[in-house]
């Protein structure tokens, strides 16, 4: 680990939160090309190199609210942003029609949504929003949630419950110390006749902790209920098979874990589910049978979809599978060591998490963690709270090296141990 000093005597020199600029013009993992790299044995260190952030003086451990493009991607992003302002931006996109195309083909194939509808969306916050405003709720509907979700999600359930009059049944647990058949249980208790949907996490933003699915999916359609995944952090991060999983509705982000531009989603809804479903704007409509329908919204930021493409090239040269090992690593690395801290607590299974784990320092505030770990370590986290646990999430990511874990820990262990 570096010595606090040395660090401080670091941050004086270049100063808090000032990313150095990026100083080469070609970037070194596609300079390298992947013949120095197996999908086995990755370069992580040019990967590092491809990420601007790798350079701030800061280091970001919360690249679960949002991540960054890689240079190669902020690079074509750059163009295509160029060209959409050069001439008429309607003509502009007119030309992109085949890489739109393109692009969404190869993000079904990535998250095997090719037996439904996938439609690209600004976020998770707006794909939930689409799906769960179309819905033809009659009073008295049920919808399952738990207190694990997203906050923004339960705001527009308890919108739905306003306006609909809708009931919403509550998981009221959190999950530290819930197995997996536990979680499942609990959904299940909870279905009724009445009961329309469920409402499942796929991986939680608080502890990062990964739910089982396809199990609460069989689960819920065994009782005749469909289930809508808040996969925010999914994309990207790990694996996943949206037909295998049957899941009825999906949304996610795909500036967090697969660099996209900011303000990239999806939107998947399986094949049999669209036509009983109402767009969130109005339509045209000729567009009643196509997911298009969805993704109508007037003039907005058309080079983000045609920069997909580059995002997931990019993943590519990784791999997903190498990619979630690598983010699992890190995770492992940094709870293997942080639990042996005085006065640290993980709220997080390291046997059911990726990029995303929790902890705490007693019932310490953790504002207060956050900004003693910003200013005295340069270390950039996310503060939260399990229930009345004041927590912190930590997301490293692929330009993530042990070192920047290693400050980190030093912080950590420093701020716990004066507990
Ligand atoms: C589980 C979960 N759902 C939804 C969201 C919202 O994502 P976005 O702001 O990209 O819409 C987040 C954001 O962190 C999240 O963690």
């Amino acid at each position: 680990m570096i010595k606090r000093r040395q660090f401080l005597a670091e941050l004086s020199t270049t100063g808090l939160a000032i990313a150095l600029p990026y100083a080469k013009s070609e970037n070194l993992l596609r300079a390298k090309g992947q013949s120095t790299r197996s999908k086995a044995n990755i370069d992580w260190a040019a990967v590092r190199e491809d990420f601007l952030a790798s350079k701030a003086a800061v280091i970001n451990l919360n690249n679960g609210s949002s991540s960054n493009m890689p240079v190669p991607v902020l690079d074509e992003y750059t163009r295509l942003t160029r060209e959409v302002n050069s001439f008429a931006p309607y003509h502009v996109m007119s030309s992109w029609k085949d890489i739109y195309k393109t692009n969404l083909k190869r993000l079904a194939a990535l998250t095997g949504a090719e037996n439904g509808h996938l439609a690209f969306v600004r976020n998770t916050t707006e794909a939930v929003n689409i799906i769960l405003s179309g819905i033809n709720w009659q009073k008295g509907d049920e919808i399952i949630t738990a207190n694990w979700d997203y906050p923004f999600v339960e705001y527009s359930v308890d919108q739905l419950r306003r306006k609909h009059g809708i009931k919403v049944v509550n998981i009221d647990h959190h999950l530290p110390g819930l197995s997996d058949e536990d979680i499942i249980k609990k959904f299940k208790e909870r279905i009724s006749a009445k009961t329309r949907l469920c409402i499942v996490t796929w991986m939680t933003h608080r502890e990062g902790q990964i739910l089982p699915l396809e199990k609460i999916c069989k689960t819920a359609h065994q009782l005749g209920v469909k289930v809508l995944a808040d996969g925010a952090h999914m994309v990207g991060q790990c694996r996943i098979d949206l037909s295998k999983s049957r899941v009825d509705y999906f949304a996610s982000s795909l500036h967090k874990w697969l660099n996209a531009p900011l303000g990239s989603g999806m939107l998947y809804i399986r094949n049999d589910r669209m036509e009983e479903h109402f767009p969130y704007l109005s339509i045209d409509p000729k567009m009643e049978s196509s997911p298009s329908k969805y993704e109508y919204l007037g003039t907005r930021p058309f080079q983000n979809l045609a920069a997909l493409g580059s995002a997931i090239d990019y993943l590519e040269l990784t791999g997903i599978d190498a990619k979630q090992s690598r983010l699992h690593e890190l995770s492992s690395y940094w709870i293997n060591t942080a639990q042996d801290f005085r006065n640290v607590i993980i709220h997080t299974d390291t046997d059911r998490c990726c990029a995303c784990a929790a902890f705490s320092i007693g019932n310490m505030p953790s504002g207060k963690i956050k900004k003693q770990m910003a200013e005295e370590f340069g270390v950039h986290l996310k503060s939260s709270a399990i229930g009345k646990t004041p927590t912190i999430r930590v997301s490293p990511n692929i330009y993530t090296n042990f070192k920047d874990l290693d400050r980190f820990l030093e912080g950590l262990e420093s701020i716990a141990s004066k507990y």
